[in-house]
């Protein structure tokens, strides 16, 4: 394993990307900062001092739930470490609820060749974020400081450890912890500008989520689904 980490980078992301062929198997890049930190469906992923980003490069890593055991890894990391539940978004964020869903952290995997790039921002220990962002961090919801590198080795260890476990027991045990803290279950919840709508059910044994709709059931992967969200509420 090795680990470089940087005072300020424009994203740990690309960094991993254009040295690709550079770094070896477990290369952890970690920013305090990122002047171009960018999460899924190029939104801009906001790193300011405070907040722990990170990028992990594995080779020849073929795990189709990937996103979903990164976030039990990551729901496991808080719940031990705060000593509170957060609630898992399918299918690549976590959430804290403070009088609305909160976000807190959020995945963005991508696939070039056999490499996987794992990205994870964690909301730590920022004072405030504007108001047109739905998120918060961990500091400002318990009140906890936790120092980014205690986090970040406590992360890793849990990650470790979900990986082997899945390897050897595959993904029945995350999908029952998915399922018993998932955002938005037995709500009804709209997707892709208002074309999805129905009620959210489970992730299934495939990784899938099953939406109810009025007349049938779907069940759809990460790839079908954008801007989930809770019908008409926040
Ligand atoms: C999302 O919520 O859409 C995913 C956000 C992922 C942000 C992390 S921070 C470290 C890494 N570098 C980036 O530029 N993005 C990821």
């Amino acid at each position: 394993m090795k680990l470089i980490w940087f005072d300020k980078i424009d994203s740990t992301q690309d960094y991993i990307k254009s040295h690709i062929n550079e770094l070896w198997d477990d290369t952890w890049v970690i920013a305090n900062t990122q002047t171009k930190g960018r999460g899924r469906y190029s939104h801009v992923w906001y790193s300011t001092e405070g907040g722990l980003y990170f990028s992990l490069l594995k080779k020849n890593l073929n795990i189709p739930v990937l996103s979903l055991i990164i976030g039990v890894s990551i729901f496991k990391t808080i719940q031990d470490i705060y000593n509170i539940t957060p609630l898992i978004k399918w299918p690549n964020d976590i959430y804290v609820f403070l009088e609305k869903p909160k976000k807190v952290s959020g995945i963005l995997i991508e696939k070039i060749k056999e490499d996987t790039i794992i990205g994870v921002g964690v909301n730590l220990n920022q004072e405030d974020f504007p108001d047109d962002i739905q998120a918060t961090s961990l500091k400002l919801f318990s009140g906890k400081y936790i120092d980014k590198k205690i986090f970040l080795i406590n992360f890793m260890k849990n990650l470790y450890n979900d990986l082997e476990y899945y390897s050897v027991y595959g993904f029945e045990d995350f999908r029952k912890i998915i399922n018993n803290h998932l955002l938005y279950k037995d709500k009804n919840i709209t997707a892709n500008s208002g074309k999805i709508s129905g009620v959210l059910k489970e992730v299934d044994e495939n990784g899938y989520i099953t939406i109810k709709t009025q007349d049938k059931l779907l069940k759809l992967n990460a790839g079908e689904i954008e801007m989930l969200r809770e019908y008409n509420i926040w």
